[in-house]
């Protein structure tokens, strides 16, 4: 009991749930998977609501009445591959759902029925029965539909019990049979008849039979032991109330008399499509080809897949043309290792050939072949090399599907190539086809699939394919779209796998049809050139198949692997005139903006000063080295007699608010009587820490004289700039200074002067100028100076004012 709870656990349960309805109990289906656990018996804890319980591959060899009585809802029961040797159905009578019962691949040798109303599906197929299992139990079983059964015997008797059932499929699974009694098979009423045969059993009773029985009949397991020529005389050869339309007939392994015996056969019965798979076939022949009957026949496909020759002592002509001379509808020998093919030199009626997967080669359409009604030609993976070859073969079909994939085709310039016109779909993918190969096409094309060859470019100079729809281009050697110019319906291109680095948008203007394009997976370089083919996909929903996931940059490095949707490329980096018409705006709103501010706020007259400002600074750092002056006056301020109300008024009050100390020394005319005029001016320069001059025409006219010399005799101005600021009043033209005074041109030229505002708002800037220039080094004097100018001032407190009256002339 612990062992049987404990593989319990591991039963899969899987719940599936149908429809809305699924909230009642009954919609639920509920699986139990207890597949291959090993289990020797049926687990005691199944969830009671399972509905299909797999018990398959186990080591369950009995089965105990009680086991399926929990679960009472069980539709579906698999129990096959297991060791289960006797079987009472009665075990199953509370199971009222059950409709399908595997029981296949068991010992199974006896069972006791019970009738199970509902089933519509069993399966006794691969047993050990003697006899088979049938009864009238289950010739009640008015729902079943599909039976599988087996036995060493097989008798009428077994199958008249269940005569009256309307089957759709009995599978006959024997492991042996030991005894046949003939027309029993056709008691069954079904639409399909599966029989899988033992080894070594003589099947061809059971063909003959299984031919009257189904319409659909396939039979597994016929090998060469069973010789139809020792068994049958010829004239049984002829079939009456025959059934079968469909015959299938797998895993055959004959010898070649044999097979065309049973072609023979089949071919007078009802059968119309014939398909044998993996079929192999040998041995020396002995009947002659030339006697098939090939007339009074309903077949009209053979399809030979997956077919090995043994050693084979026959001309192959004869089984080529065994075949070729059948003229029925379709042929299909595909997967043969066969290397030629001939026809009949009349015209036969084949509207479907397929020899896919041979080793035909070129040599097929060197003798000519009349088959005017055929449609469609399967030629891929053989070893073709010529296109135009194939072409002079169409050109006499009305050939409309043609697959010439996997061979060696190519096409040389040279050649040339004779299409019919009906021709719309041609497949010639996996070839060594170059560009070339697009001289070479019918003009009535519609779908050509061309991938995995070697073309470079589609060239300029070929005909219109005015039909064509869709174009593979896929895994070539192209390094750009192929422009519509030549197929100007095309809606479907593809050419992935390519060597596209940057898309020209061409292709969008001349392909107007183009409805789906897939470009993925090129090394797509990501720059500027592709960033019209990204945008591409925002105007155009979903016609880049692929995207985006197979869309992605190889070059540059630092975008390889990134995807293209991911990819920035700003319009401004990419456009050229773009890129310059916005340098110019930007250049333009700029001057602009200058001529607006020098206009507007005198934006020259603030740069002048700031550029004072900041050599006044500089000089700074320069002076504190140099050697100190014998200094006994902070500051002299020289200036007309004009000006005196802006000296008072403006300059002193300002300079003196900054400090708030007293650093202004000014003086009165008290010169010394025995000195000149300007020798007194420049003994006072000289003894002055820094001078100030008061520019203005008035102050040109009448005091200029007197500093004209000392100022010429300072050649050097910066020199003397360290110790005298001109302050200019008012504007003074050039043209009003006379000639005399050539130092006074220069200085006003070099504009080396602080200039007074007109506007009151640059007052402040041109104060903290002029307290910058006169501060200068100053901070090393001041003790000195504040103590002399104190004594000044005391003395000369009347007056502060230079009054010069002096002739220059
Ligand atoms: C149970 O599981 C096995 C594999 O473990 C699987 O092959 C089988 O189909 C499952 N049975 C059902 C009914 O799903
Ligand atoms: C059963 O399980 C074994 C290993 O657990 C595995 O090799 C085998 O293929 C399984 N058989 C089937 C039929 O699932
Ligand atoms: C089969 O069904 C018929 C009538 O439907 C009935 O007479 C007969 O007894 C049934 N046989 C068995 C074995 O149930
Ligand atoms: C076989 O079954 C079909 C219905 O599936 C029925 O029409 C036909 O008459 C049955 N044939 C015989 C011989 O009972
Ligand atoms: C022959 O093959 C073609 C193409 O596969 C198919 O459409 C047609 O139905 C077939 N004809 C017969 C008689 O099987
Ligand atoms: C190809 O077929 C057309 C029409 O059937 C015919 O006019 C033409 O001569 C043929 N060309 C060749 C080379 O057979
Ligand atoms: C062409 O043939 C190849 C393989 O041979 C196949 O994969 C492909 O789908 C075919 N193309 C068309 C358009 O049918």
């Amino acid at each position: 009991m612990k062992h049987i709870r404990s593989t319990y656990v591991f039963c899969s349960i899987v719940m599936s749930v149908y429809g809305w309805a699924s909230k009642l109990p009954e919609e639920r289906e509920l699986t139990t998977n207890c597949s291959n656990m090993s289990l020797r018996k049926v687990p005691a804890d199944l969830p009671p609501t399972t509905t299909t319980l797999d018990l398959s591959y186990n080591l369950l060899f009995q089965l105990q009445s009680s086991d399926f009585h929990s679960v009472s809802k069980l539709k579906v029961l698999i129990l096959c591959h297991n060791r289960i040797q006797e079987l009472d159905i009665k075990t199953f009578e509370f199971n009222k759902e059950l409709k399908y019962l595997d029981l296949s691949y068991n010992r199974l040798k006896t069972m006791t029925w019970y009738s199970l109303a509902g089933l519509r599906h069993l399966d006794l197929s691969f047993n050990d029965f003697d006899t088979m299992p049938t009864c009238e139990e289950i010739g009640n079983m008015s729902h079943l539909e599909s039976l599988g059964l087996s036995g060493a015997k097989i008798k009428k008797s077994d199958f008249q019990k269940i005569a009256y059932l309307h089957l759709n499929a009995v599978f006959l699974g024997l492991r042996t049979l030991s005894y046949y009694e003939e027309g029993s098979l056709p008691i069954l009423n079904t639409t399909k008849l599966h029989i899988v045969l033992p080894m070594d059993t003589n099947f061809w009773v059971l063909l003959r039979d299984g031919i009257k029985t189904s319409k659909i009949l396939e039979m597994t397991n016929i090998d060469g032991k069973s010789r139809f020529a020792n068994y049958e005389t010829e004239k049984n050869l002829i079939l009456e109330n025959s059934k079968t339309s469909i015959l299938l007939l797998n895993k055959v392994d004959l010898l070649w008399d044999d097979l065309l015996l049973i072609f023979q056969f089949v071919w007078h019965t009802s059968v119309e499509y014939f398909q044998i798979q993996h079929v192999t076939f040998g041995g020396t022949v002995y009947l002659d080809h030339n006697s098939f009957d090939y007339s009074n026949t309903v077949m009209r496909t053979i399809k030979l897949e997956h077919v090995y020759f043994r050693i084979f002592n026959i001309p192959q002509e004869s089984v080529y043309l065994f075949f070729t001379k059948m003229d029925i509808e379709n042929l299909t020998i595909s997967d043969a290792q066969m290397p030629h093919m001939l026809f009949p030199v009349y015209p036969t009626g084949f509207q479907y050939l397929n020899f896919a997967n041979n080793i035909l080669t070129d040599e097929i359409f060197k003798k000519p072949i009349q088959l005017p009604h055929l449609n469609i030609l399967i030629l891929k993976g053989n070893k073709l090399e010529t296109l135009s070859l194939v072409s002079c073969f169409a050109n006499n079909t009305s050939l409309q599907l043609l697959d010439l994939s996997q061979n060696l085709l190519q096409h040389e310039n040279d050649e040339n190539c004779f299409w019919p016109e009906t021709l719309i779909t041609m497949n010639l993918s996996s070839n060594k086809f170059a560009d070339s190969v697009f001289k070479c096409l019918p003009t009535s094309i519609q779908i050509l699939d061309l991938n995995n060859n070697k073309i470079q470019t589609v060239p300029k100079e070929i005909i219109h394919l005015k039909s064509l729809q869709e174009l593979n281009l896929a895994f070539n050697f192209l390094t750009d779209l192929p422009g519509c110019g030549h197929f100007k319906k095309l809606s479907v291109l593809n050419i992935e796998m390519n060597l596209i680095v940057s898309p020209s948008l061409d292709f969008f203007q001349s392909c107007k049809e183009i409805k789906t394009l897939n470009a993925g997976r090129n090394p797509f370089w990501c720059t500027c050139e592709l960033r019209n083919f990204i945008q591409l996909e925002k105007y155009s929903k979903g016609m880049l198949v692929g995207w985006s996931d197979s869309y992605i940059c190889e070059y540059p490095s630092n975008l390889k692997g990134t995807q293209l949707k991911d990819v920035y490329l700003p319009e401004l980096t990419c456009n050229t005139t773009l890129l310059i018409v916005t340098i110019v705006v930007i250049m333009l709103v700029l001057g602009m903006a200058m001529v607006f501010c020098c206009r507007h706020f005198d934006l020259s007259w603030y740069l002048r000063m700031l550029g004072q400002w900041i050599q006044t600074w500089r000089r700074v750092r320069k002076t504190t080295q140099q050697l100190k002056r014998n200094v006994q006056l902070p500051l002299f301020i020289s200036y007309s007699e004009h000006d005196s109300a802006w000296v008072k008024y403006e300059l002193i009050p300002n300079l003196e608010k900054e400090d708030g100390s007293d650093l202004i020394c000014l003086h009165e005319g008290n010169f010394d009587p025995g000195k000149t005029v300007t020798e007194n001016i420049l003994n006072y320069i000289e003894k002055s820490y820094k001078s100030i001059f008061v520019l203005s025409p008035n102050f040109v006219q009448s005091e200029w004289c007197h500093y004209e010399f000392y100022f010429a005799h300072h050649s050097l101005f910066h020199e003397t700039s360290q110790y005298a600021i001109l302050i200019l009043l008012e504007p003074i033209p050039l043209y009003c200074i006379p000639t005399r005074y050539p130092k006074l041109k220069d200085l006003m030229e070099k504009k080396a002067y602080l200039e007074w505002p007109k506007d009151r708002r640059k007052c402040r800037l041109f104060w903290a100028n002029l307290r910058a220039a006169i501060n200068v080094n100053l901070l090393e004097t001041r003790d000195m100076c504040e103590l002399e100018t104190f004594t000044e001032l005391n003395e000369e407190s009347q007056g502060s004012e230079i009054s010069l009256r002096t002739d220059c002339l």
